[in-house]
């Protein structure tokens, strides 16, 4: 907004609502201000903690987010970060290397062309289809990957639109995922914030088909944009990332570069084929950056 052109008197509407601490009416819970009080005066939680988040609040998490999956999430899935912000900023650098590209939603939202194009990622957009609810063009993103597609992000309950994806989509996304051999990132920070009928489905529900990374925040939800808490989850129940991204994901959030986009899908792929014969881990001599 600063950046108007000040002799230009058209009055303007601000449309970057993100922070819902601006209304008066929107107030986080007592419970949780009495906790963080509680937690500062305690003098337990002044010094350095984990980089990865202390265990009960690793915990309290998982607890809460496995509530809506399938499957049960352990602590050891689940890195804090410093707001959702960082938590993609962790994931896009672990993803990024000479050649690689990512598939972003349009309309989206346009921290995630900023941050890919810092960690070397090519962006290629697929459109969300107006006339139907806002929807991914599932024929585009096919279009559009190639080897060197990392990831899709799904970006649900959905900014800039507000709309919410339906189970059955979501479950096209997963299996396109799956098809393709890519990651799905699912930005789920205004998880539960749903305008309209249909019922908040988080992505990880389909993760026993391609393996999920969520993030979220408190931000939104509980309304503390300033609070700085955020998460990084791998939603892995076949353990295809554990068992074939040689410790990339833990690594992700160190920012470190360390993911063989080629290695992971392949090995993805070949296990959910259920076919055992995927790469050995060190056989991925094409990518100066992956071992
Ligand atoms: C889609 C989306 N993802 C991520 C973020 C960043 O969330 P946080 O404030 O927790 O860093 C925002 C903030 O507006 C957002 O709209």
């Amino acid at each position: 907004m600063q950046n108007l052109d000040g002799d230009d008197t058209r009055p303007v509407i601000h449309l970057g609502q993100a922070d819902p601490s601006a209304f008066p009416s929107f107030r986080t819970t007592p419970f949780a201000e009495d906790a963080v009080y509680a937690a500062l005066r305690s003098a337990h939680f002044n010094g350095y903690a984990s980089t990865v988040g202390i265990p009960a609040a690793r915990s309290a998490i998982v607890k809460y987010l496995s509530k809506d999956l399938p499957h049960k999430l352990s602590p050891d899935n689940i890195f804090l970060t410093i707001g959702c912000t960082q938590a993609l900023e962790a994931i896009r650098t672990a993803l990024g290397r000479h050649g690689a590209n990512i598939l972003l939603p349009r309309p989206g939202y346009p921290d995630y062309e900023a941050r890919a194009g810092f960690c070397g990622l090519e962006v290629r957009h697929f459109d969300l289809l107006p006339d139907k609810d806002w929807e991914v063009d599932l024929v585009s993103v096919e279009a559009l990957a190639d080897e060197n597609t990392t990831t899709i992000v799904i970006i649900n309950p959905g900014n800039s639109c507000g709309n919410v994806f339906k189970y059955e989509h979501l479950k096209k996304v997963a299996e396109l995922a799956k098809k393709l051999g890519i990651l799905v990132i699912a930005d789920e920070v205004y998880e539960h914030l749903n305008f309209g009928s249909t019922p908040f489905v988080p992505m990880g529900v389909f993760a026993s088909i391609a393996p999920i990374i969520t993030v979220g925040s408190i931000s939104k939800r509980w309304m503390v944009p300033g609070w700085r808490l955020g998460w990084l989850v791998a939603n892995d129940p076949l353990g295809i990332l554990i068992k074939h991204g040689s410790g990339w994901f833990d690594k992700a959030v160190r920012f470190e570069r360390v993911l063989c986009k080629k290695r992971v899908a392949m090995a993805s792929k070949a296990e959910m084929e259920g076919s055992r014969a995927f790469p050995d881990l060190c056989d991925c001599k094409a990518d100066p950056c992956c071992c």
